[in-house]
């Protein structure tokens, strides 16, 4: 078997850099990125200068691998955070900023790795979505707008590239213990109206990620998807049992029921 090559961003932390370590156990050629790569200690694989918010940046970083003969067979898309806040509070800096990274990013590095994988004559596409785009999280409304988005623009995607022998796959993880939890930002201002209710849930999220999954299992599948060649599915949906059994919930019971049973479980009522 040729050797693989795969680029992953986002991989000085948490879900990427798990993922980056097992392939290249697994003798992938494997490139991660980081806005910084200077400031990263404790990685075995090559951390290349990426900033997915700037055009600049991902440019940059094509040429140099073209420059360099590199050739990327595995594009994963993982480079995402998380800003937290009422909706009613976000300014459209706040919101835009949220999408810039999570959604454009993802878009930027896709239109400028497909041309890239169309001369190559195929490749794999593999992003990291979440559970939040498939289930609306009160407080973190941009976040799971980001995510849903991704939803959209990826089926859209898989469809018009699969006749150039690329695929797209979608991974949707729940909680998972990484730097996520001490990466998320808050926005610049919380109504005192909101307080109460925000942080109660903010608490319940970040419990809910440090007793999270281990990205291991994220990084498995991912593996198993790169050599997969027959069929496959719009979604994986990745995490612990009793999140992960959401998804099904939420298309047994229908999206209102399910919504009000999860308004009960955040008791926002109260
Ligand atoms: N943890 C969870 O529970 C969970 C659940 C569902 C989905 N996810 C998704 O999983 C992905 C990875 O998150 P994580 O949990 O592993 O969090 P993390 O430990 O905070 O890692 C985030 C990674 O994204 C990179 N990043 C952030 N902004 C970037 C930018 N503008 N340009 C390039 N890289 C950037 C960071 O690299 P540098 O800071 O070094 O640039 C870091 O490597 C995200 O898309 C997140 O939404 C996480």
């Amino acid at each position: 078997m040729d050797t693989k090559t795969v680029l992953i961003t986002g991989a000085s932390s948490g879900i990427g850099k798990i993922i980056a370590e097992y392939l290249n156990e697994r003798g992938y050629s494997v490139l991660g990125t980081s806005r910084n790569p200077a400031s990263v200690s404790d990685i075995s694989f090559p951390l290349l200068t990426l900033d997915v918010t700037s055009d600049e940046s991902v440019s940059q970083l094509v040429h140099q691998l073209e420059a360099d003969g590199t050739r990327v067979d595995v594009l994963i898309n993982n480079a995402g955070y998380g800003l937290a806040g009422p909706l009613e509070n976000f300014t459209m800096d706040e919101a835009r900023a949220q999408f810039e990274t999570n959604f454009f990013g993802v878009v930027r590095m896709v239109n400028a790795f497909l041309p890239v994988l169309r001369r190559q004559g195929g490749g794999v596409i593999i992003n990291t979505g979440s559970m939040a785009g498939l289930i609306g999280l009160p407080f973190q409304g941009h976040y799971s707008a980001s995510k849903y988005a991704l939803e959209g623009y990826l089926a859209a995607l898989r469809m018009e590239v699969l006749p150039f022998n690329i695929r797209v796959f979608n991974i949707n993880p729940g909680d998972f213990r990484t730097g996520f939890t001490a990466n998320r930002r808050i926005i610049g201002t919380v109504d005192p109206i909101y307080r109460r209710k925000f942080d109660q849930l903010l608490t319940m999220y970040e419990h809910d990620e440090n007793n999270g999954a281990y990205p291991i299992i994220i990084a498995r599948k991912i593996e198993k998807l790169i050599r997969k060649t027959g069929g496959y599915k719009v979604r994986y949906v990745i995490g612990k049992f009793d999140q992960v059994v959401g998804v099904p919930l939420k298309r047994l019971l229908g999206d209102t029921l399910f919504e009000q049973l999860m308004m009960m479980f955040w008791k926002i009522k109260k």
